[in-house]
């Protein structure tokens, strides 16, 4: 069989390797810390749980209008009024199977073969991979703790070629979980328009942020809470409704509806009907079910519950950061949100030649803690870098800094 040239380019996760290597491990009767997986480790809440079997109940098992349901629509526009304090059009709510559909309708939309954008190295490979399929040209750009692991536009616009046509940034990021400043990001969107072309932001891990004072805010002071200097989406930025600037977010991680696939976009007015057409082309509609389930994401009793479990990951990120630097991990920021901490090895590792796949293959084989090595995230200094995931709850996470304490000190009794 011929497969298409195209697939060449589009390289398998190696976390998936290494989950199924933990599974056996597993079967074999080892325990293994799981602190590779990229999903909250939470079910569902409960409202969003008894939605979604009442819509079967119901018979709500038919094709849905293919930008969505008004009503989800509508409570999305709600959402970002009600927490966000930004007046959005539900006309310009597009749901999704996911913002992995959104960013392949996307880039259907946007881009022609050989145009290039902009990416963060290290980024989210399918970010890279889903424009790479509409034969587009995706540009890594290397980026580290000085620039907050983030494009900025003097880096963007010093990268811009004849060929390029936008911007990809996600904001808080996977896999390190920094968080754009609000200068930066306003002034990315700026380039953009500048430069006639357009930004795609990635707001999946919108609401897992932890702003220094969390902790310390009643719960009803936590919604949407974010740093003074940072914003809850880009719209809070851009105004003009027909601004070329593409927001992507999902149901998948702060609402913990992973396996639902449910996302949504808040694109320019003017993209809408051409993105119609496009999803009726390609998928016909999200998930009756999962839009649904999706509608008591965003109601305020399971609001409490996503609000509940956000405290949970600061908590958790705050343990994983503290230990990690124990153990002589580099952590030169501590990550503002999503759920993962992108650590540099310990010098000392380094020096000895031990990269993020041996260091992980060994972690995992000889000590039962799944963590992915950074070459799944991009080529600059991934080999130094290995992501952690605390989608495991805190005592979990102490017994895997215990056994990396163990791990780190088999390295160097074996060198
Ligand atoms: C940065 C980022 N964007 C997009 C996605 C895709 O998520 P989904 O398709 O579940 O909405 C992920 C999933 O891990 C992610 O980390």
């Amino acid at each position: 069989m011929r497969f298409a040239q195209r697939t060449e380019a589009i390289r398998a996760f190696q976390v998936m390797e290494l989950m199924d290597r933990a599974r056996k491990l597993e079967a074999g009767g080892m325990d293994v810390v799981h602190m590779e997986v990229g999903e909250p480790d939470f079910v569902s809440a409960d409202p969003i749980l008894e939605a979604g079997q009442a819509a079967i109940a119901a018979g709500h098992t038919g094709y849905t209008s293919a930008l969505g349901l008004p009503a989800l629509r509508q409570a999305v526009a709600d959402y970002y009024r009600d927490y966000h304090a930004v007046t959005v059009d539900p006309q310009r709510v597009v749901i999704t199977a996911g913002a992995s559909g959104a960013l392949m309708l996307l880039s259907a939309l946007l881009l022609e073969p050989g145009d290039e954008l902009l990416l963060a190295d290290p980024g989210y490979p399918c970010n890279r991979y889903i424009p790479l399929f509409a034969g587009a040209v995706p540009r890594l750009l290397p980026v580290g703790p000085d620039t907050a692991y983030q494009l900025d536009a003097g880096l963007a616009a010093a990268h811009w070629s004849g060929r390029t046509r936008g911007m990809l940034v996600a904001t808080p990021a996977n896999p390190t979980g920094s968080v754009l400043a609000r200068d930066d990001l306003a002034a990315l969107a700026e380039l953009a328009a500048a430069k006639q072309g357009w930004l795609l932001v990635d707001e999946i891990y919108q609401g897992l942020v932890y702003p220094a004072e969390l902790q310390a805010l009643p719960a009803a002071a936590q919604h949407g809470a974010v740093a003074a200097d940072r914003v809850g989406t880009v719209l809070e930025l851009v105004r003009d409704p027909d601004a070329p600037v593409f927001v992507l977010n999902s149901f998948s991680k702060y609402f913990g509806m992973t396996g639902w696939r449910i996302g949504w976009m808040v694109v320019p007015e003017s993209a809408v009907t051409l993105i119609e057409r496009l999803a009726q082309n390609f998928y016909i509609a999200p998930s009756s079910i999962g839009q649904h389930a999706a509608l008591a994401a965003l109601s305020e009793p399971a609001m409490v519950i996503h609000e509940q479990r956000r405290r949970a990951f600061c908590d958790r990120r705050n343990r994983l950061v503290a230990g990690l630097q124990q153990l002589e991990f580099g952590v030169p920021r501590v990550p503002e949100g999503a759920f993962y901490v992108y650590a540099e090895l310990p010098v000392a590792l380094q020096r000895r030649g031990i990269d993020s796949a041996t260091f992980c293959d060994r972690l995992l084989a000889g000590h039962g803690v799944a963590a992915t090595p950074g070459t799944d995230f991009g080529e600059y200094r991934a080999e130094a870098h290995v992501r952690f995931a605390y989608t495991a709850d805190i005592g979990r996470i102490d017994l895997a800094l215990e056994r990396m304490a163990a791990a780190l000190a088999a390295f160097t009794d074996a060198l």
